[in-house]
């Protein structure tokens, strides 16, 4: 496809971001977002983010939720579609909630069988969760719907072997991987 496949004047408000994708609302009850790795890596970054997405069918799939990506400009460029769904960040203390617990331990065992089978992780905590402070990790890139159904509206691999010219990501990279393994050791030893 060569056009672009969404129309400017429908684009809306802001409604989110993190450490890689503007949110934005669309017609009323959807969300376009736009991944700032897609625009600096282009080929590579849409190359990434389709990949990315079917590892998340194989692995997630109960939980992914389903994601519309359109490609174009000769796969130089993509934007994502989703519903727009009312869900807040999950957090530590969703560990006492049983219905969400049963989830929150599904999760981490489709991550570890993706991190045996296919050697990746999954970017769990987002940036927001990397950074947040200790006793309150939020794990952002996992929310919570108001009748407690986990779902992951931002599914990302941690890829530490990126392309020669995106060489400036490596360190942050590898300590976003190092610090996900330490934060999830602590996750685990609490549930
Ligand atoms: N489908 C969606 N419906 C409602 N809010 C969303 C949706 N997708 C993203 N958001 C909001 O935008 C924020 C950032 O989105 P996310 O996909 O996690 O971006 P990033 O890849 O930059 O971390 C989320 O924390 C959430 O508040
Ligand atoms: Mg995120």
């Amino acid at each position: 496809m060569q056009q672009r496949p969404y129309d400017r004047a429908k684009v809306g408000r802001v409604i989110g971001w993190g450490g890689e994708h503007l949110v934005c609302s669309y017609e009323g009850n959807r969300v376009i977002k736009f991944s700032w790795h897609v625009f600096f890596s282009r080929r590579w970054g849409v190359k990434k983010l389709l990949k990315d997405y079917r590892i998340g069918e194989t692995y997630f799939a109960p939980y992914l939720l389903p994601t519309d990506i359109r490609v174009w400009n000769n796969s130089n460029s993509a934007v994502e579609f989703q519903p727009k769904v009312n869900c807040r960040t999950f957090t530590k203390n969703d560990l006492l909630n049983e219905r969400i617990m049963s989830q929150i331990k599904d999760i981490f065992s489709c991550h570890t069988r993706m991190q045996q089978e296919i050697h990746k992780s999954f970017d769990i905590f987002g940036l927001k969760g990397l950074i947040g402070r200790l006793p309150h990790h939020e794990l952002s890139n996992i929310m919570v719907t108001d009748d407690d159904k986990l779902i992951i509206l931002d599914f990302t691999t941690i890829d530490v072997k990126p392309q020669w010219f995106e060489w400036p990501l490596l360190l942050f990279l590898r300590w976003a991987q190092r610090r996900q393994e330490f934060l999830l050791k602590k996750y685990w030893s609490e549930i």
